[in-house]
């Protein structure tokens, strides 16, 4: 591990260790980054009291145990220990991770079997908005676990089985299969479905047959199952029209929908009730898991069969845990899912804990998305009011990019190729920058701007280093140092890079891609420091500094491409 926060924290736990004895050798020294030096650690005040000794003895205490530390160490002001690493030990960090293709992320050990819920439109609707996000947070997840080394399993449980599909069935029989395929392909899934509700509404007869349909596809009748394909085929091949715009990883083998579950439900409510997990109430089937209280302070049930005897989403969800943990293996299970869901994931988690589902060895946890604004700050709507559609949206995006590179003399395949890089990555990254469950503004000109946290900003950033190499004629694999600390901008980069590794593991933990844009943002802007103050390639650079900074060059390279790949936005060759 090269990150110095971390290493920091080792030796001086150990110093703690050594000086006041093994019960201290968890204490959290506190290390933050500082004004008067790399970092100060402020653990001798919160120390103190414990051990009844004025802070600086403490500090002092402490700075005796950190003697054969590679820097220097101060007590300052009532008992910081202000903390300079040697540059030595920043160069010997650096040429280890610069040797490493990997600039210093590790593997997992053990690695985990990591499910991951996400995306998962409906349907019988229009895939909208809201599953942008969660398809982009979740596919970079995806992506950050498995360069840890986990086995992650994608799970994209699609909205596709229920009692709308009975008046969707019966509508496609009535326009015909080919007009429908052609329909549900060109995205129009909301017009579909509106003028399914508007017959099943106004109609008698349409309600009949909508409702007869709907049984005769939950008995397992063929030919409704065939047509219930012929829907769904043509649904999921808009599904991923817009997955491959996005570059998302999703496949056909990641679909586990709500359908697939449906032959399980029913032993799911048996297996509950007979386990007095389940308890009829007003002839419904429900799970009251403890601590869940309506207003009224009564407990507030889970409803998991109807007193129709249907079933509905929390059936589901507690089929699918039990088959992740169960079949799966999982050992964490993310549900990438709107925020509004968040009780019903509280609740369904809880009643699979009680039916003993869900062992405490695996975690769950809904990774909360929060809703998409337009730039009126209201849900995001087109202005006839109607919801967006998806493609629309993300054609809209590449055309804008396109526009903001017009001017620039490339050919016609170059610049639909970076239009198309920029406008999905500008998406992409501005979903991705802020943290998941905070509501956000969808707003084009902020989101492909060339400056501040951007998308455009970073491919910017990166494509600039690879132009370097390209001016100096060789492949940045070839800078291989060694690294020299001549000026504060080197050694600031230098220090930065260090980081890499621990923060990818922090996303990883907890699960929030918005860290790795930070620092990938900090790590462009620290760059554009080192490039401002340190020339590379220009005359009179002596060749081992010019070595040197190529080398720095090449590790950010790393770094960012690293870093843009996990994150899932694609970094144009030149902009
Ligand atoms: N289809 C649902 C929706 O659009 C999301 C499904 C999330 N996953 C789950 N296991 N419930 O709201």
């Amino acid at each position: 591990m090269t990150d110095p926060q971390f290493v920091l924290t080792e030796r001086v736990q150990r110093a703690l260790a050594a000086a006041f004895g093994p019960d201290f050798a968890d204490a959290d020294p506190l290390i933050r980054p500082s004004q008067f030096a790399d970092f100060q650690a402020n653990v001798a005040l919160s120390l103190a009291k414990r051990l009844r000794r004025q802070p600086r003895e403490v500090a002092q205490a402490i700075a005796e145990e950190l003697k054969d530390f590679p820097g220097t160490i101060e007590i300052s002001g009532p008992g910081f220990l202000n903390i300079t690493l040697s540059d030595a030990w920043i160069t010997e960090q650096a040429a280890q991770i610069l040797a490493d293709p990997r600039a210093g992320v590790g593997v997992s050990t053990p690695p985990q079997t990591v499910v991951i819920d996400y995306s998962a439109p409906n349907a019988a609707k229009e895939m909208h908005v809201g599953h942008l996000r969660t398809t982009i947070v979740g596919d970079s997840l995806v992506r950050v676990m498995e360069h840890l080394g986990n086995r992650v399993i994608r799970q994209n449980h699609l909205g596709d089985w229920g009692t709308p599909f009975g008046m969707l069935i019966e509508h496609l029989l009535d326009i015909g299969e080919a007009a429908a395929v052609a329909q549900l392909e060109a995205g129009d899934g909301t017009g579909f479905y509106q003028a399914a509700r508007s017959k099943f509404d106004a109609d008698d007869d349409f309600k009949q047959r909508a409702r007869e349909r709907v049984t005769t596809l939950q008995s397992g009748d063929p030919e409704t199952l065939r047509l219930w394909h012929v829907f769904m085929d043509a649904t999921v091949r808009y599904f991923n029209k817009v997955y491959t715009m996005l570059g998302v990883t999703l496949t056909d083998d990641d679909i586990a929908g709500e359908s697939m579950y449906n032959a399980m439900l029913a032993k799911t409510c048996d297996d509950l009730e007979s386990a007095g997990v389940a308890v009829l109430s007003e002839g419904a089937l429900c799970v009251f898991p403890p601590g869940f209280t309506g207003s009224d302070d009564r407990p507030l049930p889970l409803i998991i069969r109807k007193s129709d005897g249907g079933y509905g989403y929390a059936t589901t969800d507690l089929a699918a845990i039990r088959y992740r943990v169960h079949d799966l293996k999982a050992d964490r299970i993310l549900y990438v899912v709107g925020n509004d869901q968040a009780l019903h994931f509280q609740m369904v988690y809880a009643a699979a804990r009680q039916a003993g589902w869900l062992p405490d060895t695996v975690s769950a946890e809904h990774i909360q998305i929060g809703m998409m604004l337009g730039p009126d700050g209201r849900r995001f709507k087109t202005r006839s009011g109607t919801s967006v559609k998806l493609v629309d949206l993300l054609t809209e995006a590449v055309d804008r990019a396109g526009a903001a590179i017009a001017e620039r003399d490339y050919d016609g395949a170059t610049r639909s190729q970076i239009a198309q890089a920029v406008g999905m990555g500008a998406v992409k990254y501005a979903d991705l920058s802020v943290s998941h469950d905070s509501e956000y503004i969808f707003d084009f000109d902020r989101m492909l701007g060339f400056t501040g946290n951007t998308g455009p900003y970073m491919q910017y950033a990166t494509a600039r280093i690879r132009s370097i190499f390209r001016n100096a004629g060789i492949d940045a694999t070839a800078a291989t140092g060694p690294i020299l600390l001549g000026e504060p901008a080197e050694r600031a980069l230098a220090l930065q890079l260090l980081d890499f590794g621990t923060l990818v593991e922090r996303v990883a933990e907890s699960a929030e891609p918005h860290r790795l844009c930070a620092y990938l943002f900090e790590t462009a802007s620290t760059f554009t420091g080192f490039y401002e103050n340190c020339p590379v390639l220009k005359a009179g650079v002596p060749d081992d500094v010019r070595a040197s900074r190529l080398a720095l060059c090449a590790l950010t390279l790393r770094v960012l491409e690293t870093g843009l790949s996990l994150l899932g936005v694609p970094v144009p060759d030149r902009m």
